[in-house]
């Protein structure tokens, strides 16, 4: 009856490791925001993307705009304000020259995503839970950790800029 004793060793196994499996993340994405209360969204890497950008300057980076599927039903509309359930995301890479396109064309002339950068930012629409900030929470994490108060209370002055399409900067690029 080895073969018992293997089988009953394996699932004890098996259940062990999912037992820990919540664990192993060490709660990090599950820690809420200040001022807003807002939570890593769970799988917000697969959503679609809204648009892309690049910053010049000090932040001299690449970036996506990504979108939970109201978020691109709205802005594929292009008519704002995003409904209530709106949650727009916004990654970042470093701007990274591709060695290899020197090869390719002679010169270098691509550039790509690198490894990322610090500060994932999100855009979450609740126009009661959020009604002096234009409906929107806005929360920025650093190593899936919230930043402090002081960076969350820049994101909505900035924002205000673009009023007129309900506090997002980018279209949707179709
Ligand atoms: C100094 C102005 C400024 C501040 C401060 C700022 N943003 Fe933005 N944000 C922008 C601009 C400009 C864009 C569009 C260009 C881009 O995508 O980088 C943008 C884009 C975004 C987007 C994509 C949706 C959109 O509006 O196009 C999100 C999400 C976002 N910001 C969240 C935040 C959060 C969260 C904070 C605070 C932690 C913040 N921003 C602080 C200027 C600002």
């Amino acid at each position: 009856m080895k073969w018992f004793t293997i089988l009953i060793l394996a699932i004890v196994i098996a259940l062990t490791i999912l037992a820990a499996l919540p664990f192993a993340s060490g709660h990090a994405e599950d820690e809420t925001s200040p001022i807003f209360g807002v939570k890593i969204p769970a799988g917000y890497r697969d959503w679609r993307l809204i648009s892309v950008a690049h910053e010049e300057g000090s932040l001299n980076d690449l970036r996506a705009i990504l979108g939970n599927d109201v978020a691109i039903r709205a802005a594929r509309e292009g008519k704002p304000p995003f409904p209530d359930g709106t949650i727009i995301a916004r990654l970042a890479w470093n701007y990274d020259p591709l060695e290899e396109s020197s090869k390719a064309f002679g010169h270098l002339q691509s550039f790509v995503a690198g490894p990322p950068k610090n500060g994932v930012q999100f855009m979450v629409k609740d126009s009661s839970k959020y009604a002096s900030t234009g409906g929107w929470g806005f929360a920025q994490f650093n190593d899936g950790k919230p930043a402090d108060a002081a960076v969350q209370n820049t994101c909505f002055p900035c924002h205000a800029i673009v009023k007129a399409r309900d506090f997002v900067f980018n279209r949707y690029s179709p």
